[in-house]
């Protein structure tokens, strides 16, 4: 039996952050919708309550019945969650004053308390929130304060309940894992076995009682995920297992042949299918950025369904999805956001039964899953790289001419930042081919070339992200690599744009 914390979602952004810090802690948690516990499971040993957008007051409050969880489980309200069971229990929860938002620290914590145990005072939290606690009933007791709010957390006395206003999940919260640590292990007495090597015994276990004798495709994109979940598979049904991997001709340079080797390096029963001529007729003369994702998004489940179809009797198809794109988030509104999948549509129209067996790790997870997996380490950092590929990032329309000169400015880029050891540093990089021709002079020649744009920036997640600050001189080196070097370009610009407003992508 898989013991866990179980995460409450109410709707709160930090809610994810929440589960990682609990993961890193080798402790397995899973989120669920606020109003969809997972009765039943014997493997809970606590449970935490997520902020939320809304006041306790609001009408459109997600609620609970916390009977169903109070009483049966450790619980630890974070936020909205411990105004949400201090209120419910007939304390008064006000709106808080602004001085009671962003970095405070801890004071008056009572001593001897499992929740604070080896968290000093003075010790700095974050506050992020538009209500405060104002009153407890009988049965809590306070348990901390900050300079301005009195109640920054309580305990229910004998009923193993607490609550905390301030956010333990967050990087400014200094002990916050601390915090994490004192609730899952101290309280809830989780033992801290979850690794990425008790992840691959109980996967790949069963997996081998979930497919037995099936056979399985699964589309490789040469990224992590999909890799890891390949080598995963082959670990627990070998050869019954066929890898498909198609260039549409939008890869980078050399990708297709450099991972296929990979690939089989690692065992992998993989067929390569080079369907490049079939996307650049459909793409011709193509400019709208929507229509070229749609036509990729189409022409791939085309080569991929009839590749599928060659092999006899295929009953499953398999997926690297992970966590993030299955946790059900919820929106302001309170409905909920459907789990989405890689290729949608296309377990549907294959009529094949879906396997996901990275469906509840996170991104950093996979990676661990993939080093103990024994896979090679440019494998596993690898950047993300979109699944249009280059398309989407040659503005207007797409000719193989276009394709080559964009790959050839792309290696260098790439290239250099490998050499210059600031590949790790950034989240992703790419060279982006711009519709615009601009007046250079080489040697004693007017040119009359294209534009590139390098793009490399910072990010965890890829929801926000900022543009990479890279070294002037390795800025000079790669635009003048690129310029000598590549025929067709001369001129090279920087994107410092972040997102939002921008996006990663130009298109
Ligand atoms: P944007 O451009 O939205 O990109 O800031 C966020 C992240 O998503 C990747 N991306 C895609 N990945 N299919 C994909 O598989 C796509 O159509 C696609 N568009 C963007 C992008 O590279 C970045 O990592």
């Amino acid at each position: 039996m898989q013991e866990k914390i179980i995460i409450l979602d109410f709707g709160s952004q930090t809610t994810q952050l929440i589960g990682r810090r609990i993961r890193e802690l080798d402790i397995y948690c899973e989120i669920y919708p606020y109003n969809k516990f997972p009765e039943g499971d014997e493997g809970i040993k606590g449970v935490v309550l997520s902020g939320s957008p809304f006041s306790v007051y609001d009408e459109k409050a997600f609620k609970v019945d916390l009977s169903r969880i109070v009483g049966k489980y450790p619980v630890l309200g974070i936020c909205y969650g411990a105004q949400y069971i201090a209120y419910s229990g007939g304390g008064k929860v006000e709106p808080a004053g602004s001085r009671e938002y962003g970095r405070a620290h801890l004071a008056r914590i009572k001593a001897g308390n499992a929740l604070f145990d080896g968290i000093d005072e003075g010790s700095q939290i974050w506050m992020s929130h538009g209500d405060t606690i104002t009153e407890i009933p009988g049965t809590f007791e306070r348990i901390a304060s900050t300079e301005s709010v009195e109640i920054a957390a309580y305990e229910v006395k004998g009923a193993n309940v607490w609550g905390v206003q301030f956010h333990p999940e967050v990087y400014h919260t200094v002990d916050g894992t601390r915090l994490l640590k004192n609730f899952a292990v101290g309280i809830c007495g989780c033992k801290q076995d979850w690794s990425p090597a008790s992840f691959i015994e109980t996967t790949v276990a069963s997996l081998r009682s979930q497919l037995g004798d099936d056979k399985v495709v699964l589309g490789l994109s040469g990224g992590v995920d999909s890799s890891v979940a390949a080598v995963l598979l082959n670990r627990a049904i070998g050869k019954n297992l066929t890898c498909i991997f198609v260039d549409h001709g939008m890869l980078r340079k050399n990708e297709f042949q450099n991972v296929l080797h990979d690939y089989e390096c690692l065992g992998l029963n993989v067929i390569g299918v080079d369907a490049s001529q079939k996307f650049f007729s459909e793409l011709a003369g193509v400019t709208e950025p929507e229509k070229k994702r749609k036509i990729i998004g189409k022409g791939f489940i085309d080569v991929f369904d009839a590749e599928a179809h060659k092999i006899k009797d295929v009953k499953w198809l398999a997926q690297g999805t992970i966590y993030p794109d299955c946790i059900e988030s919820l929106s302001i509104t309170g409905t909920v956001i459907k789990s989405h999948h890689n290729v949608g549509g296309l377990p549907e129209r294959m009529n094949l039964k879906l396997c996901e067996p990275l469906r509840l790790l996170f991104k950093d997870e996979v990676r661990r899953v993939g080093r103990e997996l024994g896979m090679p380490e440019h494998l596993i950092t690898r950047h993300p790289f979109p699944g249009p590929g280059l398309a989407v990032r040659i503005l207007g329309d797409i000719t193989p001419d276009k394709v080559r000169v964009l790959q050839d400015a792309d290696d260098i880029f790439i290239q250099g930042l490998r050499d210059w050891g600031l590949y790790d540093k950034v989240w992703q990089a790419g060279v982006i081919l711009l519709p615009v021709q601009s007046v250079g002079v080489m040697g004693d020649e007017r040119t009359y070339e294209r534009a590139v744009a390098l793009r490399a920036v910072t990010s965890t997640d890829a929801m926000t992200a900022d543009w990479a600050r890279l070294p002037y001189d390795f800025l000079a080196k790669v635009s003048n690599d690129i310029i000598n070097k590549v025929k067709g370009v001369n001129r090279v610009t920087y994107d410092i744009s972040s997102k939002p407003p921008s996006t990663i992508e130009w298109e």
